[in-house]
């Protein structure tokens, strides 16, 4: 069984997005496999990497979209994104300094924080893109 399974709960109805959360979902799952199999530090970093260049793409993607259409929500979304990519590049930083390992903390805090964001924050956005048009 993945460290985390892919849910129908988590699907926004915009299919750009929900195919960008299945890929972040999947790093994540390569990230914890990794961490248990032991792979070694260049390896780690390297799935580490991958995964922040993802998150930032996707989260630009979400954010075109709330500026193309004035999304009303978008400042406080915007600023869930900014956080959690601060977050993630501290620990990559430590990562790669070697003063932080890769834990379970850290898997689990990436794990809650992608799917209550999915939950409660683009959930929201999803059904305002489909108003708009989208799907
Ligand atoms: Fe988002
Ligand atoms: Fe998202």
């Amino acid at each position: 069984m993945p460290y985390i399974s892919w849910d129908d709960k988590f699907i926004t109805g915009i299919r750009l997005i929900d195919d960008q959360h299945k890929k972040l979902v999947n790093m994540i799952n390569d990230l914890h496999d990794a961490m248990m199999i032991g792979k070694g530090k260049q390896a780690v970093s390297k799935v580490i990497q991958e995964l922040v260049d993802y998150t930032v793409s996707h989260f630009s993607t979400e954010e075109k979209f709330m500026i193309k259409y004035s999304y009303p929500w978008m400042l406080p979304h915007r600023s869930e994104h900014k956080k959690f990519v601060d977050q993630v590049s501290d620990f990559q930083k430590g990562y790669n300094e070697g003063k932080i390992s890769l834990s379970i903390e850290i898997m689990n805090f990436l794990k809650d924080w992608l799917v209550n964001h999915i939950q409660n924050t683009d959930k929201k956005l999803g059904p305002f893109l489909k108003e708009k048009g989208l799907s």
